[in-house]
């Protein structure tokens, strides 16, 4: 099938679907200049995930400190969606896609106006206290580390504070994965966007839905679940995604 035919099927597919749930990885955000972890240019090509586990943060002011200066010029904090987060905001306004399952960190879903997403890894947008569990603004945060604080401390109770994201060695929050399972088990086709499908739990949510409907993903090279894919897209999700939210409009269009 041609990539015109292949939009126009999948398309159908997502019109004619009880619920489409999308999701994402860091595939969606490299075209926001956010490198992914595992494609060709992937941070974990560069640099030991291990040095990113809780135990290491939690046990070595100085690898607090030289994550605090990271976050100081990480490109997450100026980034803005791209072409491929906007597409899956206007498959929500198009009615057709009410939820956004993502393993994202970066909170590019909501600035490009999706308004139901679930972040199962966490979200830089926040700090957390890894004592109290006060939370904030992650501007505070960076705020006080300008101002020279070089590891800030729990302005409630003098605990350690990171992002609000989900480390190596962390559990995932249980409210939000439970969540995330309960809209995959209602949800009859799973729109998969930039990731390699290989971190678990969150690679169990496009998997239920496709056991339960169809998986459809659109990754740059093929990922861990393309033995189930009931159409496999290997294209840039910037390019991609719009091309499907045009499609759909014009499909609901004809049905006025
Ligand atoms: N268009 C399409 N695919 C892309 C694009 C793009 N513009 N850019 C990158 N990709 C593909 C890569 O080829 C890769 O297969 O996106 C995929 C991203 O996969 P990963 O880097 O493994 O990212 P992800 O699947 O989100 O990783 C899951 O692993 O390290 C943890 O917590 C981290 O949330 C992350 C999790
Ligand atoms: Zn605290």
């Amino acid at each position: 099938m041609g990539v015109d035919e292949t939009v126009h099927q999948i398309a159908a597919w997502v019109v004619e679907a009880e619920r489409t749930l999308v999701f994402t990885g860091a595939g969606i955000s490299t075209e926001s200049g956010i490198p992914d972890f595992r494609g060709p240019n992937g941070l974990w090509k560069k640099v030991d995930p291990k040095l990113f586990t809780i135990q290491n943060y939690v046990a070595d002011p100085e690898i607090r400190k030289r994550s605090w200066r990271a976050r100081l010029d990480s490109e997450m904090f100026d980034a803005e969606p791209n072409t491929g987060h906007v597409a899956i905001a206007r498959l929500e306004a198009l009615g057709v896609a009410p939820i956004v399952v993502t393993q994202n960190i970066d909170g590019l879903h909501q600035a490009a106006g999706s308004t139901d997403v679930i972040e199962v890894h966490g979200s830089v947008r926040e700090f957390v206290c890894l004592d109290c569990a006060a939370r904030g603004p992650i501007e505070d945060a960076l705020e006080r580390v300008r101002g020279g604080e070089a590891d800030p401390a729990c302005p409630d109770c003098g605990g350690i504070l990171k992002t609000a994201t989900i480390s190596f060695g962390q559990n995932l929050e249980t409210d939000v994965i439970e969540r995330a399972f309960a809209e995959a088990e209602k949800s009859d086709l799973c729109i998969a966007a930039g990731s390699s499908l290989s971190v678990t739990p969150a690679a169990h949510i496009p998997r239920i839905v496709g056991e339960r409907g169809r998986l459809v993903i659109v990754n740059a090279e093929p990922t861990d679940l393309d033995f189930m894919a009931a159409a496999l897209v290997s294209a840039q999700t910037g390019t991609f995604l719009p091309a499907l939210a045009d499609a759909v409009e014009a499909l609901l269009a004809e049905r006025v």
